[in-house]
């Protein structure tokens, strides 16, 4: 079971300032199992993992075989939580390297609509070409124009290239059960289709078929991964005690140094396999606390890569943050630091040490080093990379998240702010039914 410390905090925050968060968090739990609090109509993921039939998972992986059977790549089409959180554990247990074509056992997963790059697209689409490959459209509201226009040149790509009877056997939609470009599109040309439940939220939808079905047939577990999410709600329910409910302690640590001045939470890493969970975790929290201009700004760093760059700025930049690291216990692979002869490189007392070795003196060492800088450090300890471990991490941070948005006093389900960009690039494009706001932002140009 993954694990919380939060002692290298405390020389900055006291036990007692923590303690004082035991009853608002109580309140915002209950608030959150009752659905009387902000946002209450998307509180669809908090029993998800706990509720999901194994028949629906059956109906997910038989239709991941239906696409690992006809296809050598798949494009996940999506943005924001219609992709990072799939992104998030293909690529945490993915093998990095094996990148060949030829007798995969599942295909390779390539990611499409979270970006308006011609060139990426293009790119993309000259890949893909002679290729065995499928998509799965992603979209809740089914309108997203990054999707959409990914989608759109996937789907003319698939059809003219693999015919359109194969195109229908490997094109798969995500999204809302009745409205929507994206469930007309579907319902029209026959695809099969998953719902994304009217009560989750994009970036707390990677339970969901969201998730499920691109980490499906990327060949990875996702019984284990249900199983583990609902290991985790368990150890973060209501009629846990505060010091014993790791979600609690995470929500309670985190406001509690933001109300010390640290504004910036940085999330740690020290497996570039865990890039994408950073990735998704800044959304997850970005769009869930960032607004009516409060919020921890979410940020992240892979280390020891960026310890050669961001570092300097986090050892002795403005003290306004804090860290957590996720914190790998047990790798799966292992590799020794090679004796040599010569010893030019002056490593050779590292001879015989498994490179994790030196890698976890690198963590410990960055630890105190940051510590001593003033930077307070909480640790999650994730035993191994593995299914069940990533759903217990998963879940840990959507519930932290809906105490932690609570406690801040906003609406952690709403996302008011990702409008503005839109309707100024819709006015800019001369869309049809934005007449008025193409003029008004004409005379501002
Ligand atoms: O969290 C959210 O709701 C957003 O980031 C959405 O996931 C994102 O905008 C994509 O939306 P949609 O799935 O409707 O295409």
């Amino acid at each position: 079971m993954i694990s919380l410390d939060i002692k290298k905090t405390l020389g900055f925050i006291s036990n007692d300032a923590i303690a004082t968060y035991k009853e608002p968090i109580h309140k915002a739990q209950e608030a959150l199992e009752n659905g009387s609090g902000k946002g209450s109509d998307f509180l669809g993921w908090l029993h998800l993992a706990s509720s999901t039939t194994q028949e629906h998972l059956e109906d997910i992986k038989a239709t991941a075989q239906v696409l690992k059977d006809n296809c050598d790549v798949v494009v996940v089409a999506g943005i924001g939580g219609s992709y990072l959180g799939a992104r998030a554990v293909i690529e945490s247990l993915s093998n990095s390297f094996d990148l060949r074509l030829e007798n995969r056992k599942n295909p390779i997963i390539l990611y499409a609509g979270h970006n308006i790059s011609e060139d990426y697209l293009f790119e993309l689409l000259e890949f893909l070409k002679e290729k065995r490959f499928g998509i799965i459209n992603i979209s809740k509201s089914g309108t997203t124009t990054e999707t959409a226009l990914a989608f759109r040149l996937l789907k003319k790509q698939c059809e003219e290239q693999r015919g359109k009877a194969i195109a229908k056997k490997v094109i798969v939609a995500i999204t809302d059960a009745n409205k929507g470009a994206a469930r007309i599109t579907a319902d029209k040309e026959g695809y099969k289709s998953f719902i994304i439940p009217d009560n989750v939220g994009g970036r707390f939808s990677v339970l969901t078929p969201v998730g499920l079905l691109p980490i499906a047939v990327a060949g990875f577990d996702i019984d284990q991964l249900i199983a583990g999410a609902a290991e985790m709600e368990k150890a973060c329910g209501l009629d846990v005690p505060f010091e014993k409910n790791p979600a609690a302690i995470y929500a309670a640590t985190r406001n509690e140094l933001y109300k010390q001045g640290k504004k910036i939470e940085i999330l740690v890493n020290f497996t570039p396999k865990l890039h994408y969970v950073s990735e998704w975790w800044k959304q997850l929290y970005g769009e869930s606390e960032g607004k009516e201009n409060k919020g921890i700004y979410p940020a992240s760093v892979d280390l020891t890569t960026d310890l050669h760059s961001m570092g300097q700025w986090i050892q002795e930049g403005e003290r306004s943050i804090f860290e957590t690291v996720i914190s790998v216990e047990k790798v799966n692979h292992e590799l020794r630091v090679p004796e040599d002869k010569e010893n030019l490189d002056g490593l050779n007392y590292l001879a015989g040490k498994r490179v994790d070795e030196v890698n976890k003196m690198a963590e410990l060492g960055t630890q105190l080093a940051h510590v001593d800088g003033d930077v307070p450090n909480l640790r999650i300890v994730m035993p191994s990379l593995n299914e069940r471990h990533l759903g217990q991490l998963i879940y840990f941070f959507e519930i932290a998240c809906g105490i932690s948005g609570y406690i801040l006093g906003v609406n952690p389900f709403n996302q008011p702010g990702v409008e503005a960009y839109k309707s100024n690039m819709f006015a800019l494009l001369n869309k049809p039914g934005y007449e008025e706001q193409s003029k008004a932002i004409q005379a501002k140009l």
